[in-house]
């Protein structure tokens, strides 16, 4: 992937994702240059004559792990599914992670995103822990007499 690519990139993420939900909510220019900047080996796009019709985009380190690759976003245009491209996108971001003195690549996928699970099982990553993300109780209940504000005893 090149500096160039990025526009047209960010325009396709936006398509694909559903960015109206979490975690795809996050898709924006610096989730891409995140990358980019970090490893521009691991971020490969798919081309089709002159369209671009799919993209990956992974780096070191994953937070404080500074020897664990992540392949964070992995696309491909519907038309352009079912044709092994995934594979081939997520294998290239591998070699290069690994290539690059990774000692572990994970990914952190969405429970709902069914292709994505399959694509990483074919892939052979396999499952190391599930996080589920809680919403705290609403706005409402700094109004609510049980959960406001209290005067807790020792306070002056
Ligand atoms: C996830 C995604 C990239 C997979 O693309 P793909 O073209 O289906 O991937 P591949 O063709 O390489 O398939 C990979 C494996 O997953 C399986 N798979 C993927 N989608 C499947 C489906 N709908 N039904 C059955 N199997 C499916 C394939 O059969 C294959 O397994 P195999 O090697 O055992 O045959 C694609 O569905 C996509 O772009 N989704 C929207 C964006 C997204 O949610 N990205 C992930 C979060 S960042």
């Amino acid at each position: 992937m090149k500096n160039s690519d990025v526009p047209e990139i960010l325009e396709l993420g936006e398509e694909l994702f559903d960015t109206s939900v979490f975690p795809y909510s996050m898709w924006s220019l610096s989730a891409i240059a995140k990358h980019l900047d970090q490893q521009p080996e691991a971020c490969h796009v798919a081309e089709a004559g002159t369209l671009k019709v799919g993209f990956v985009l992974a780096s070191m380190p994953f937070f404080d792990r500074k020897d664990w690759g992540y392949v964070e976003w992995i696309a491909l245009r519907p038309d352009f599914r079912g044709r092994a491209l995934a594979t081939e996108l997520g294998d290239a971001s591998l070699r290069a992670l690994y290539r690059s003195g990774a000692n572990r690549v994970v990914a952190d996928i969405d429970a709902s995103n069914r292709e994505s699970k399959l694509l990483a099982r074919s892939m052979g990553f396999t499952e190391l822990t599930t996080v589920t993300l809680f919403a705290g109780p609403s706005l409402d209940w700094v109004k609510s007499p049980e959960r406001g504000e209290k005067v807790l005893s020792g306070e002056a």
